[in-house]
């Protein structure tokens, strides 16, 4: 079977399987080959409770950009210790860092799409690229009414960039069900979300949204939302 075969069947065999399912089914599949990518928002909050609740020993990973909110690092901490469980941290390359600054300057992502798109592969692309060197699959909380750019995405799906599968258990779940979940459980979450923001990254690159705004239209507010993707998911 191609792997575009084994995705459709994966797709296919997973349907109407709770998160927990699909979790358990590829944490079993791929073993110590698979992680969840987590930058600490509310759906990977969710998640991390899942997979603790399986496998304390899953692989779980967060790119430290080195710009998150003092709100993201506290969360970390709790996090961790709270299910007893390794988060690791991965960082950008020093050099790399100090290079683009010097050139460009510390807050470069204001000044063009360009400048933001280099400071997310810096900070962002090249680490994942690190974290998953030796994965076949990464789990990510990516779900489909996030925004215009994630209204395709599927459970399963071949990540052409990363040369991985993805998978993506929470896709079909609306913001409310990973409210009610989190609330249900009693999960850490950032306390940021109660403050209006709702998809959290950089803080100079994440403000609160109104009500009935878009959940990422506080990401890189100043870009046109059809483009709004750092590179993780669409290069
Ligand atoms: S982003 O591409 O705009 O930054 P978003 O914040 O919506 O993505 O998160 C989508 C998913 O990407 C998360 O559920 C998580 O799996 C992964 N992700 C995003 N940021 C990070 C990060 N800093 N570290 C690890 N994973 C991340
Ligand atoms: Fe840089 Fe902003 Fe991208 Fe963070 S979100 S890596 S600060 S451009």
């Amino acid at each position: 079977m191609t792997n575009q075969e084994q995705i459709k069947a994966w797709n296919r065999q997973l349907k109407n399987k709770s998160p927990q399912e699909i979790i358990t089914f590829f944490l079993d599949h791929f073993k110590e080959k698979i992680a969840l990518s987590t930058s600490m928002g509310l759906e990977d909050q969710a998640l991390t409770h899942m997979i603790s609740q399986i496998d304390k020993k899953a692989k779980i990973f967060t790119l430290d950009t080195g710009r998150l909110f003092p709100e993201t690092y506290d969360l970390i901490d709790r996090t961790a210790k709270k299910y007893k469980i390794t988060i690791e941290v991965f960082f950008p390359d020093a050099s790399d860092v100090e290079q683009m600054v010097k050139e460009k300057g510390i807050n470069l992502f204001y000044d063009s799409i360009e400048n933001r798109k280099l400071c997310c592969h810096i900070r962002k692309i090249k680490p994942l690229m690190r974290a998953t060197r030796n994965l076949d699959a990464w789990i990510t909380g990516l779900r489909r009414d996030q925004s215009v750019t994630r209204k395709d995405m599927q459970t399963v799906e071949w990540d052409e960039n990363n040369h991985l599968i993805k998978i993506n258990p929470l896709i079909d779940w609306t913001e409310e069900q990973v409210w009610d979940y989190v609330n249900r459980f009693n999960v850490p979450v950032n306390p940021l979300h109660k403050k209006g923001f709702a998809s959290i990254g950089c803080q100079p690159c994440t403000r609160a949204i109104e009500p009935g705004e878009d959940v990422r239209a506080g990401r890189w507010w100043w870009e046109n939302p059809e483009t709004k993707e750092c590179g993780l998911h669409k290069r």
